[in-house]
């Protein structure tokens, strides 16, 4: 705890000192990174826990070339923190069978954990968080699945807070953006068999951005994959590892290489119920029904789908979360996305089997531009926010 003050006091200070605004075209942000002046690090060995962080300049960092990161995955811990050869016997087996099975189980060996949240100015040059509590909680679950050690939710949303602080003239004017918070949970000690990692690293690192889609706010075009799927039932699709976001990048390539958006995911079982897309969850509105598909290992729970349902329901919406099949999208009247980077983004089309789907010819979907400003006026602090879900800085 003293350590965590002390790193207090210097990010207090460090944003009493930067004050003013960056010196950059607040006009021009995408999603895309700009240096800023901080980045959180904190490490932890292996069995241990992690204790003391602190702020450094923003900018490399380094790493072993034979970091569990970058070589196996963050490697595996046993329940005593200890290294059993043959338990990694196993682990060698495991890998190479998966790894011939097939390209969309070799996610299970992903090789780290991140998350995003976002920070918001607000009028009175406050900062707002969103929800930063269920990154952490987030980030630990995730940890738990890749035996990694995690920060306890209060140190992450302390690390936040103090990241965001140190980097405040970054945040973007009202209505310019907002700054994007990335943590990262990481193997980053050196092994060379297959073995746990014997230290872990935790860091945080901010950009200003813009929106995500170089479409803005304009209604994006899907593409569903029909080849390649994003996660398999007992992998790791319900987990922010590293490993899901390096998988979906071919399909990805391929579809904007044809002037898609972004691709939309099937299960890889039935090859016929919704999943999500690249970055971000799906929903589809007919009438005053919104649907989404269930939470069930292989879709992220993101923290934007969970806020959106909430938001719908007190609208007077119905939010079904349950299998949601592809013909479904034949005769919907909207469908959207959500995420943190790409907030609510409205889709003007998907295409499947070649036959494309066009929703609101007119533009933006009214439940779709309904709740973006709902959500948005609530984590800019422009409306009361009564469902207590932001954090003033
Ligand atoms: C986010 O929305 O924060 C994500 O992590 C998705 C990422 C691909 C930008």
């Amino acid at each position: 705890h003293s350590a965590t003050r002390s790193v207090a006091a210097t990010a207090s200070s460090t944003a009493r000192e930067t004050i003013e605004l960056a010196d950059i075209c607040w006009d021009d942000l995408g999603f895309g990174l700009v240096d800023t002046d901080y980045m959180y690090y904190m490490k932890c060995s292996s069995g241990g826990s992690f204790s003391k962080g602190e702020l450094r300049r923003f900018g490399k960092i380094e790493l072993s070339p034979s970091a569990g990161v970058l070589n196996y995955g963050q490697g595996v811990v046993d329940d005593g923190g200890k290294f059993d050869a043959k338990d990694a016997a196993e682990e060698v087996l495991v890998v190479v069978v998966l790894k011939v099975l097939s390209v969309v189980m070799m996610i299970v060996y992903g090789q780290g954990l991140f998350e995003g949240l976002k920070a918001y100015r607000r009028e009175g040059d406050s900062i707002l968080l969103f929800r930063p509590e269920e990154n952490a909680l987030r980030m630990r679950m995730g940890a738990e699945r890749m035996c990694m050690p995690s920060p306890t939710a209060d140190q992450f949303v302390e690390a936040v807070k103090l990241t965001v602080l140190a980097n405040k003239r970054w945040v973007p004017p009202q209505g310019k953006g907002s700054l994007y918070i990335r943590p990262l949970l990481m193997g980053s000690g050196a092994v060379l068999g297959l073995a746990p990692a014997p230290e872990y690293t935790f860091l945080i690192y901010v950009s200003p951005v813009g929106n995500y889609f170089k479409e803005g706010l304009a209604p994006i075009n899907l593409v569903v994959e029909n080849e390649f799927h994003r996660a398999a039932p007992g992998g790791t699709g319900g987990i922010k590892t590293i490993g899901n976001y390096a998988s979906v990048l071919k399909a990805q390539s391929a579809a904007k290489a044809k002037g898609y958006s972004d691709v939309l995911y099937l299960d890889s079982v039935q090859k016929r119920y919704l999943e999500e897309v690249s970055s971000c969850n799906v929903f589809v509105v007919k009438g005053k029904t919104i649907s989404t598909p269930a939470i069930k290992g292989t879709i992220l729970p993101g923290i934007t789908r969970k806020s959106i349902i909430d938001v719908a329901r007190t609208q007077g919406f119905q939010v079904e979360e349950r299998l949601v099949a592809v013909e479904e999208l034949l005769d919907a009247d909207e469908v959207f996305c959500t995420g943190t980077a790409v907030v609510v983004s409205p889709v003007g089309s998907i295409t499947y089997l070649g036959k494309r789907i066009s929703y609101g010819e007119s533009g933006v979907g009214a439940v779709s531009q309904q709740l973006y400003s709902s959500l948005t006026s609530l984590q800019m602090g422009l409306t009361e926010d009564k469902m207590g879900w932001t954090m003033e800085l």
